[in-house]
């Protein structure tokens, strides 16, 4: 039997990093996937294929064997081998069109599918264990995520996303026109987010206000969204992205692309950790050709659509 599972990619709109310390963020999830296929092996190992290589290790290794990109599928693996001891080994596949380590969420994604496939041999779950699942495997990685990269990638669609209280679906909202760009500049989630803690440390009231600056915007992107307002949407964004700029999650590359879409744009900022990664911009309809003649040559884009089915899994007898 075949168990394979796709999640998709993710942005952050509103709120990264504010929402590591409590404050909510918008999400969405988008048209890039990632398809993890496992199959039952009686080779008494966990074999991980993916565009980072392969690793097969004995089903007795635990995650903190084997190098960071790896952990969340060992760690899966074994949960499942150590529940069912008929079960003598896993061969995990991983293809994914989603960019690695630019902020577009390739691991929370990966994560979320893995659960989908690896459990999905076993029994069907349902999405909240999915999620409940993933975020712990993406806890092999990165122990103070927030969950809100896992959530959105599971339910699929946009979401209002607070650590301590849940998670709310947004309906309404309009179709938005989204560029991302990419810096082409792997950035590093853990360490960016450390920088935001010395920031915190240092200057603790300015931090506090500007959470608060924070959830105000997104009660203001949510009304905006309610009053089909794109306008106040774009200008939200590049609100958000001064607050970026002062907890020093930008740089010179970063600032220089979303000044170059500036005339185009009804908002444009960083999505993610920063610190290299990528940008996204409200780009109108008749603007979007204009893009690539406005970014550096070695930038990649895209327009992006939102994905509305999150994680889909199904089982396939060989
Ligand atoms: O890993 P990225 O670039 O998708 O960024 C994660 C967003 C943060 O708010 C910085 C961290 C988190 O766990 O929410």
């Amino acid at each position: 039997m075949k168990s394979i599972a796709s999640a998709p990619a993710k942005i952050i709109l509103f709120g990264e990093h504010f929402v590591v310390h409590g404050t909510k963020a918008i999400l969405a999830a988008i048209d890039k996937r990632v398809t993890v296929t496992t199959t039952f092996t009686e080779n008494k190992t966990i074999k991980i294929n993916s565009e980072l290589g392969t690793i097969e290790v004995p089903i007795s290794s635990s995650h903190e064997e084997v190098k960071n990109e790896f952990r969340p599928f060992v760690y899966l693996a074994n949960k499942i081998i150590n529940s069912d001891q008929n079960v003598s080994g896993l061969e995990i596949t991983i293809d994914s069109d989603i960019p690695i380590g630019v902020g577009l969420g390739s691991s929370s994604a990966c994560c979320v599918a893995a659960v989908a496939s690896i459990c999905g041999l076993f029994k069907e779950l349902s999405s909240e264990e999915i999620l409940k699942m993933s975020i712990e495997a993406e806890k092999t990685i990165f122990p103070d995520t927030s969950g809100a990269d896992c959530t959105v990638c599971t339910y699929g669609g946009m979401i209002e996303y607070e650590q301590f209280t849940g998670t709310k679906k947004i309906d309404n909202t309009f179709d938005l026109n989204l560029l991302i760009a990419n810096s082409m500049i792997p950035h590093n989630t853990k360490n960016s987010v450390e920088k935001v803690n010395k920031f915190k440390e240092n200057d603790e009231e300015r931090f506090s206000q500007l959470c608060d600056l924070e959830t105000k915007l997104i009660d203001e992107v949510i009304t905006a969204m309610k009053n089909n307002d794109a306008t106040t949407f774009g200008l939200k964004m590049s609100e958000n992205q001064k607050y970026l700029e002062e907890i020093q999650v930008s740089n010179d590359t970063l600032r220089g692309m979303i000044s170059s879409l500036k005339e185009i744009s009804l908002g444009t900022k960083i999505t993610g950790a920063g610190d290299g990664g990528c940008i996204i911009a409200l780009v109108k309809d008749e603007n979007m050709d204009k893009v690539p003649a406005l970014l550096p040559k070695d930038k990649e884009c895209f327009s992006a659509k939102i994905d509305t089915k999150g994680v889909v899994w199904s089982t396939i007898e060989e």
